[in-house]
């Protein structure tokens, strides 16, 4: 891979010792999340003071953090309800004093129910499906609490920020199996000894928390950020739209759908469930490729892996051809919102499916080009540390695996033409 090919390998992109956890960036895990090191390398680059930054996939909020403290206006955009609360309050502001007297309340409260009453006192109980096959009687009792408490929360930040963690918390003291994105259970084993300290861990998050917002409060230029429940591929736009339109787009899509890929809505579930979240059980359904679609792609970069795939599974290529249906959608609604000089880098793995890669990099530059878009690179890096299946089972044979997703490509495209219409 040379330079002269525009696609190249580049280790500096690799980030390895790298903190990925300063400022807000340590609030809260997930999937595949971008590293900030990644968002801030390519805001240095092409990012606009005071212009304006879109993520037409936030997830947790990544590019809108590092948007914020390099100086650009942002907005993000998911169809996941809990990560835009996430993203939300990792990019706003907070008043740090109506924070700490919340916090100080709190801690007290929880402080006399532990070393005082002994006993946790009754609070309404959620409606959840299944709720005692992933929590024990105790934590359903204090997560209750936890939650009544912090529902009573006037300041909607502050009432958010706290949500955020114990958001975190929900997922770490049920018995879902660390370390995997799906809803599986732990072993009998294990559920013999798991009694977790709810409260215990609520307080050190919120302290983790506390810390990362008033670092990033520092360090935060005087520009907007926003977080959107427009779903571009259905042809919906963010607001607010910029006048001039969005200068940079930096975002890490999907790597396919949900259901074969990084299972979001799963990962969200019990969280978005006990916090009342709306659609907590539809996410993957309504995330990219969740859908079949009766169109086709024609004369797509990715069209002869799909024939490939089509020839040994009909089934799978028509999951494969939906994604990246969706995909090229939302690329069409995203380009009528960007600015004549706009730059979008998107940070894309090239995932395998019956043994067959599909280059999904070369698809992002192949729509964008409709759009008046040059492409500029595509950087192909090592992924060292990002939370995601680093093996996947290309042929969903147990024990074949592929080692494709160590890397991922960061397309950068510019916008050339001058005649655009938004
Ligand atoms: C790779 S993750 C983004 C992670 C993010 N960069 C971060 O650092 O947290 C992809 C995101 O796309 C979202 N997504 C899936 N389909 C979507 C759609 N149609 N519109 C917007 N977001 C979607 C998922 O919910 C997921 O949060």
């Amino acid at each position: 891979m040379s330079k002269a090919n525009l696609k190249y390998k580049d280790e500096s992109w690799d980030f390895r010792e790298a903190d990925t956890k300063e400022y807000t960036h340590c609030f809260h895990a997930y999937p595949a999340m971008m590293i900030p090191q990644i968002a801030r390398k390519l805001l240095k680059a092409y990012g606009v003071e005071n212009g304006w930054l879109l993520d037409p996939y936030c997830g947790t909020g990544t590019s809108l953090v590092e948007a914020s403290l390099f100086g650009m206006h942002s907005v993000g955009c998911d169809i996941n309800p809990l990560v835009r609360l996430i993203a939300n309050v990792k990019s706003t502001r907070i008043c740090l004093s109506a924070l700490d007297e919340t916090l100080n309340r709190l801690n007290n409260d929880l402080f006399q129910i532990e070393f005082q009453e002994g006993k946790v006192p009754d609070a309404p109980i959620p409606d959840i499906l299944n709720l005692t096959y992933w929590f024990s009687k105790e934590v359903i009792k204090s997560l209750a609490y936890l939650r009544a408490w912090i529902n009573k929360i006037e300041d909607e930040t502050v009432r958010n920020f706290i949500l955020v963690a114990f958001s975190e918390t929900v997922r770490e003291v049920s018995y879902t199996r660390n370390g995997e994105f799906k809803l599986y259970r732990m072993s009998a084993e294990r559920l013999k000894d798991f009694n977790p300290d709810v409260f215990g861990l609520l307080s050190k998050k919120l302290s983790r928390n506390r810390q990362g917002l008033a670092t990033f409060l520092e360090k935060r230029k005087n520009v907007e950020a926003s977080v959107s429940n427009a779903n571009t591929v259905q042809g919906e736009l963010p607001l607010p739209r910029p006048l001039g339109g969005y200068d940079l787009v930096v975002t890490s899509p999907p790597y396919g759908d949900s259901h074969t890929t990084v299972a979001y809505g799963q990962f969200s579930r019990l969280a978005a469930e006990w916090i009342g979240l709306p659609n907590a059980r539809k996410i993957d359904k309504i995330a990219m490729g969740g859908q079949r679609s009766k169109e086709t792609l024609t004369d797509s970069p990715v069209s002869s892996a799909i024939e490939k795939i089509h020839s040994v599974d009909e089934k799978r290529a028509r999951e494969v051809l939906a994604f990246y249906i969706d995909l090229e959608r939302s690329i069409n609604s995203v380009a009528q919102m960007l600015s004549p000089n706009a730059t979008i880098c998107y940070v894309v793995g090239n995932r395998r499916v019956k043994e067959v890669m599909l280059p999904t990099d070369a698809f992002i530059v192949s729509a964008f080009r409709q759009h008046g878009f040059t492409h500029k690179a595509t950087i192909v890096r090592n992924i060292p540390n990002k939370r995601m299946p680093k093996k996947n089972s290309p042929s969903n044979i147990a024990g074949q695996t592929s080692t494709t997703m160590h890397e991922e490509n960061i397309v950068i495209c510019q916008r050339t033409t001058r005649n655009h219409n938004f």
